[in-house]
């Protein structure tokens, strides 16, 4: 469905072109004039114009150079006199997309303006394929085998098909945006936009705008009308990050659009409706800022219809030998190096430190260590120094824990080592069989078996 303007003072012709057009269930807006053209263009943002060349007052020529001007990238089809071919080419040269002849053939008339619309839908899915592309980042996942990302991505799945609106929480580079990211993948919306609003960037005097658009001269410095993120989101997903840091007004009106299901642009005349499935995220303890009144409880329930949460790295770190290698290998395409290996050792390191930045602060220590190590394998004095130097009271709440991690890891290394021939590997560690079949139960080392092993 799409809102189109009609410009046309022939009352046959609109008739007729409204007909075609509300048939197919679009909206349908008309002006007989240029002036009439001219007012609606200044207080909508429309998705196709059709316009006829010969007006009353002046050619519809010059509303396609204004219309340009105020709403870039807006789609126009101009309608020409049979046979005039002079005003169809003239037409294509300022822009127009395709041009229709009169006497209006109802089947022609329904074809143009479908391809028009399609061209339109091709370009902007064109440009965010594009821009993906150019992310690297067509292939999101989420990695890791603990419990609690197994939930997570379990939670992702079940929501994905769903309309519900999803709030992700957790510490700063737990992997919200991955989170999102694969939300969005993994639904039916996954051909229309993801949209990233990171609130904390727009500066509150813009918001409005920013998110819901702007009509041409609506405010100083409004030079052009132009679509906000909620529009740009179209029937896909908007991804609110960082939400609590919107002021309290806006939570205001923000709430107002969700609950009504639709926006008006700023300086903006008509109702847009929302379509865009929401996902919020936050770093901070949202039900904390609820309780001091700085989030306002009704946005909250609203925004958390399905809550995920990511718990912080140092709380799962079985997770860390897996997102080493999938980082690296990342990495290290990224940078066109050629795959290196991370020694066992290196990873050790890496499972005793507490991670107060996460995934991307691993991210970061692993971009470190592959500029450092040049050719060969990732050592561990490629880390950074407070990796190696642990404090004794770092990490000292949890030291069962990590004797455990480090057993594990020392079990599974053996096992690789051996092709996961038991004896052998308790062998190498110098270990009774006995020992060794009580540890691989202990610590369920046949879930890390590969499956051809
Ligand atoms: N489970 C995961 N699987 C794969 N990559 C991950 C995972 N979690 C995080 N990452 C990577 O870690 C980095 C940080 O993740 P992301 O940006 O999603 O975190 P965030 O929670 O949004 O952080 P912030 O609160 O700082 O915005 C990214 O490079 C991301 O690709
Ligand atoms: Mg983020």
């Amino acid at each position: 469905m799409s809102r189109i303007l009609i410009v046309e003072d022939e009352p046959k012709s609109v008739r007729l072109l409204s007909l075609v057009l509300e048939d197919k269930g679009h909206t349908v807006a008309q002006a007989a004039n240029l002036e009439q053209a001219r007012r609606l263009l200044g207080g909508e943002l429309f998705d196709l114009m059709i316009t006829d060349v010969r007006l009353p007052d002046g050619s519809g020529l010059d509303l396609l150079e204004q219309a340009h001007e105020n709403q870039p990238g807006l789609p126009v089809i101009v309608v020409t006199a049979y046979g005039n071919v002079t005003d169809a080419v003239r037409a294509m040269r300022l822009g127009a997309l395709e041009y229709l002849q009169k006497p209006f053939e109802l089947e022609a008339t329904a074809i143009v303006v479908d391809k028009a619309l399609e061209q339109d839908k091709i370009r902007a899915e064109h440009t965010y394929l594009l821009d993906q592309i150019m992310e690297g980042e067509h292939q999101v996942q989420i990695v890791g085998q603990s419990a609690a990302m197994t939930q997570v991505r379990d939670l992702v799945t079940r929501v994905a098909s769903t309309r519900s609106n999803v709030f992700i929480l957790g510490e700063s580079g737990t992997g919200k945006e991955v989170v999102a990211k694969v939300i969005h993948a993994a639904s039916a919306r996954r051909l229309q936009p993801l949209i990233r609003v990171n609130c904390p960037a727009i500066p509150s005097q813009l918001f409005e705008s920013e998110l819901f658009g702007h009509i041409k001269g609506a405010f100083t410095g409004a030079y052009e009308s132009r679509k906000g993120k909620f529009e740009l989101a179209g029937e896909g997903t908007l991804f609110l990050d960082e939400i609590s840091e919107i002021p309290l007004d806006l939570q205001a009106k923000l709430l107002q659009v969700i609950e009504a299901r639709s926006f008006t642009p700023v300086g903006g005349t008509s109702e847009i409706p929302m379509k865009a499935r929401l996902v919020a995220a936050t770093n901070r303890d949202i039900k904390e800022l609820v309780g001091q009144g700085r989030f306002r409880d009704d946005l909250f329930y609203r925004l958390n219809v399905f809550p995920i949460s990511i718990p912080p790295l140092r709380s799962r770190r079985e997770d860390i030998p897996d997102l080493a290698e999938h980082l690296l290998a990342h990495l290290q395409k990224e940078f066109g190096l050629k795959k290196r290996p991370i020694l066992s050792e290196t990873i050790d390191v890496l499972l005793r430190y507490d991670w107060p930045g996460n995934v991307r602060e691993l991210r970061n220590v692993l971009e470190r260590a592959i500029v450092l190590s040049a050719d060969g394998p990732i050592a561990p004095v490629h880390l950074p120094e407070e990796l190696l130097t642990l404090g004794s009271g770092h990490s000292a709440h949890d030291f069962h824990g990590h004797v455990d991690q480090f057993k594990r890891r020392l079990l599974i290394d053996a096992l690789q080592h051996t092709g996961w021939k038991k004896k052998e590997a308790a062998a190498r560690l110098g270990l009774s069989q006995r020992a060794f079949s009580h540890y691989v139960k202990r610590y369920d080392l046949d879930r890390d078996r590969p499956e051809d092993a």
